[in-house]
Formats: structure tokens, sequence, C-alpha cells
């Protein structure tokens, strides 16, 4: 896995994340099972309730394309130490991976945790009707 590639394109997309509101720009970067990096970043609104962060986006550009299996994450910011992703993208993203790295990058480092680590007990639903945490 190209680590240095998908870190690359999350800090690309970064660059063009609309947050007028908060100024805290974020970009993310999923490799699909094909090998292909889909990008993603925060779209903030004025609502502020209807902003979409960036692993979402990036999420949600993967599914676009046909894919629904995600390999790997890498979300960038500028901070020191680096951000993990909230709570709704965990979720978001346990949709398509029982586990995955998840590279949480900055200017001047990175760290690797897993999914499955960021988020215990996930909810999963069963369409039969009952629930299970996974
Ligand atoms: N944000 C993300 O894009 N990803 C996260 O995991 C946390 C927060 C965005 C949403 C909002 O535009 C800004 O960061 C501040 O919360």
């Amino acid at each position: 896995m190209d680590l240095e590639a998908l870190i690359s394109a999350a800090r690309d997309v970064r660059g063009k994340a609309h947050a007028p509101y908060s100024n805290f720009r974020v970009g993310a970067a999923v490799l699909g099972p094909s090998g292909r990096i889909y990008v993603g970043c925060n779209v903030e609104n004025a609502t502020y309730g209807a902003t979409i962060c960036a692993e979402r986006a990036a999420v949600c550009s993967m599914v676009a394309a046909g894919e629904t299996k995600a390999q790997a994450v890498a979300v960038f910011t500028d901070c020191n130490p680096v951000v993990t992703p909230c709570g709704i993208c965990r979720q978001v993203l346990s949709e398509f991976a029982d586990d995955m790295p998840v590279i949480l990058a900055g200017p001047s480092h990175y760290s690797v945790m897993s999914l499955a680590a960021l988020l215990p007990n996930r909810f999963i639903f069963n369409p039969k009707g009952a629930v299970e945490n996974g």
C-alpha cells in the first residue's frame, strides 16, 4: 500500500475545503479495492448542521464510482498532534470496511490507527430485523 500517495492525495484536496465558518480545513483520501484513490474535503454550510466532513465526502466519491470496500483512509489537517475522525465519520467508514488502517496525517508527521480501535462495538444493522454490535 502506497501510504505516501494516499497522504499526498488527502493533503492536496484539503486545499479545496470550503470552511469559511470554522477555518478548519480537512482533506481525506480513501483507497478503494481497485487501488483507485477517492478524495473529499469538508464542505461547510451556513446552517452549520448541513456541513459534510472530508471523510464522508471521500467515501461518497468512492461509492459513486461503484466501489464499496475501502482498504485504507488518510485524513490530513494542519494539526499537531494529528486529529482523529469524528464519530459519524467513523461509523460511515465502518460501513465499507470491517477494519482498515486510518492514517492521521499532518504537515510533518503521520500516525496510523485501526478503524476497529477508533470505533469498537460499531453499530451493524441486520436487514432481517435484529441489530448487532460488531
Ligand atoms: N471535520 C471533518 O471534515 N472531519 C472530521 O472528522 C472532523 C471535523 C470538519 C467539519 C467542519 O467543517 C470542521 O471540520 C470543524 O468541525
